[in-house]
């Protein structure tokens, strides 16, 4: 697969996000490992997860073990994988998403995303969102305690405005490697984050890439030209999706989820479709 980096570490060019995995409607354990070595089979390298993707209260961490587990059983070289995970969020087990943003927080939940991915240093670790009770500061210094201690490789942020992203650049002292915010053909209003990371050099993985689960699939009958473009090549809609993301800027890294193999292999492909420039001007 074509490569991307995350500050100075080459991933392929489409991740996979492990969400519809472990939250509702969730496949069981058999299929999701299938569809994690899929992707790994197919020159996936980046993985991204949450402590937060799970359902019931007693479960944190679900998607993260899955991924270890799939890892663990894979033939492949396991250290050319780069595993993105995040704290911040919590599911109490009512179907919400709650935040917390505290420091003490967020390096206990590291070191529980440690232990389950059984790993000294995590790969890349993500502040999920901000929390509105705690000063944005406070939290993102909380992830640069944990570069300095050696506890995660490389530092990362999530639905965070331009402002946001300024300020983590500044706080990590030019050590922000990422920025996970929403865009697809369907919410394309991180444009402007996606822009400064192009400027600064930090890599833009765009979530929910395709629309967001339970969209997806719909995504050629809701965006014509993208269903157009995919006939003159023979590929899906999603792929076009994710190419016309890549082209955006070489900064992008598109985490498209998955819950069959068939998905990520058929996304996976996307990092090889080159769109012309008549093509990519009419996607907009
Ligand atoms: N940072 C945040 O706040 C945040 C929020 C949301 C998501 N995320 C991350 O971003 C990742 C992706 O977002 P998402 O899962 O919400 O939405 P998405 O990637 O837009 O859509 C996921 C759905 O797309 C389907 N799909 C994947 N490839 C396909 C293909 N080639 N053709 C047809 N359908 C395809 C999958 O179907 P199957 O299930 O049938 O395989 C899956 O249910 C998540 O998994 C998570 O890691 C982060």
């Amino acid at each position: 697969m074509k490569q991307r980096s995350i500050a100075n570490f080459p991933v392929g060019a489409i991740g996979l996000g492990g969400m519809p995995m472990s939250i509702e409607g969730r496949p069981d354990t058999e299929r999701s490992i299938a569809t994690i070595v899929a992707a790994l089979d197919a020159g996936v390298t980046l993985i991204d997860t949450a402590d937060a993707y799970h359902i019931h209260a007693d479960e944190v961490g679900h998607n993260e073990s899955l991924i270890a587990q799939a890892v663990a059983s894979w033939n492949g070289d396991a250290s050319q994988i780069l595993i993105a995970t995040k704290g911040g969020h919590l599911r109490p087990g009512d179907g919400s998403w709650q935040v917390n943003g505290d420091p003490a927080y967020l390096k206990s939940a590291a070191e529980a995303s440690l232990k389950r991915l059984g790993v000294d240093a995590l790969g890349l670790y993500q502040f999920h969102r901000p929390d509105p009770k705690v000063p944005y500061a406070d939290s993102v210094g909380a992830i640069r305690d944990l570069l300095d201690e050696g506890k995660i490789r490389f530092a990362g942020i999530s639905n965070a405005n331009p402002e946001q992203i300024r300020q983590a650049q500044e706080i990590l002292g030019g050590r922000l490697a990422s920025v996970q915010n929403q865009f697809s053909p369907a919410f394309r209003s991180s444009a402007p984050e996606l822009q400064l990371c192009d400027e600064l050099g930090i890599a833009f993985l765009p979530y929910s890439p395709l629309g967001g689960i339970g969209k997806a699939g719909q995504l050629g009958d809701t965006f014509a030209k993208f269903a157009e473009v995919a006939n003159n090549h023979g590929v899906s809609p999603q792929q076009v999706a994710l190419a016309w993301e890549l082209a955006q800027s070489p900064q992008v890294i598109p985490i498209p989820g998955a819950s069959r193999p068939e998905s990520i292999r058929d996304s996976a492909a996307a990092a090889e479709l080159e769109l012309s420039a008549d093509e990519l001007l009419a996607l907009g």
